[in-house]
């Protein structure tokens, strides 16, 4: 799984086959600039989850309910869970959840939601957490989350998604429940893989850099692009002739005629 926020990328991970896309709300600070995830709003996460559909028909595509638009009641959630589905046309919604939140999971898989319950490192309550910090290093808290995913499999979540947990607490997960696990940042253990598709391009210098495997440097190399379209540019070696439009001759001569001037 990579996350994906516009169109044209999306077309390029359907043609990779990338099993799956999740259209995070990383948006908030990978594309808007933010520094957190908080900003990101429903009209944002369903605009650009929209476009990543377009591009990205068959993919399995998970969309992520951003802050608050699940957290104050069982109604709100399943009403905004519905627009990730009907109208992006996801295949799940991704929301980050511990025991508390059982009873909204319950009621939205009980209207048929299906539901990935993303576990460990919660961004949008760092403020309340402690910030971008590993969770369960502790036994006890290592037990909780352990716990909480059980109770999320109970509740009928169709996967989770760990973050920033140690290795052996997501290995215990995955070993101990039917469900998919998804991994960020939490080894090599689970079943599948996300990361934020900008961090293993090596695209958008400035964004906070999690600790992955880079694939690419893209930044280099648009760096490298901008530079030489700028030159070419300011030399005049773009455009040349073949790289623009001409008139036909008859229509240029109208227009020449028209302005006073001699026909050719
Ligand atoms: O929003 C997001 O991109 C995420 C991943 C980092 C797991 O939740």
């Amino acid at each position: 799984m990579l996350t994906c926020y516009d169109h044209a990328t999306a077309k390029l991970l359907e043609n990779a086959e990338i099993d799956s896309i999740l259209v995070g709300d990383t948006y908030a600070e990978v594309c808007l600039g933010h520094t957190t995830t908080l900003p990101a709003t429903m009209e944002h996460m369903l605009t650009v989850t929209e476009a990543v559909r377009r591009g990205a028909p068959t993919v399995y595509l998970v969309g992520d309910m951003p802050y608050l638009s699940y957290q104050v009641s069982p109604e709100e959630a399943i009403r905004n869970a519905g627009r990730f589905m009907a109208q992006a046309g996801c295949d799940c919604v991704k929301l980050e959840v511990d025991r508390r939140m059982i009873s909204t999971v319950e009621r939205m898989v009980s209207v048929g939601i299906p539901v990935m319950a993303h576990l460990g490192l919660k961004p949008q309550s760092i403020s309340s957490t402690g910030g971008y910090v590993i969770q369960g290093k502790q036994a006890s808290a290592a037990l909780r989350i352990i716990e909480d995913a059980k109770m999320m499999e109970e509740a009928g979540a169709v996967a989770l998604l760990l973050e920033a947990v140690p290795k052996e607490v997501a290995a215990e997960i995955t070993n101990s429940t039917e469900l998919p696990v998804i991994g960020c940042v939490s080894g090599p253990f689970c079943d599948g893989q996300v990361v934020v598709l900008h961090d293993m391009l090596g695209y958008g210098a400035g964004h906070p850099p999690r600790s992955i495997k880079q694939y690419a440097k893209l930044h280099d190399l648009l760096i490298d692009a901008f530079r030489a379209y700028a030159k070419d540019v300011a030399e005049g070696a773009f455009p040349v002739s073949d790289e623009c439009f001409g008139m036909d001759p008859e229509q240029l001569a109208m227009v020449r005629r028209a302005l006073g001037k001699s026909p050719d």
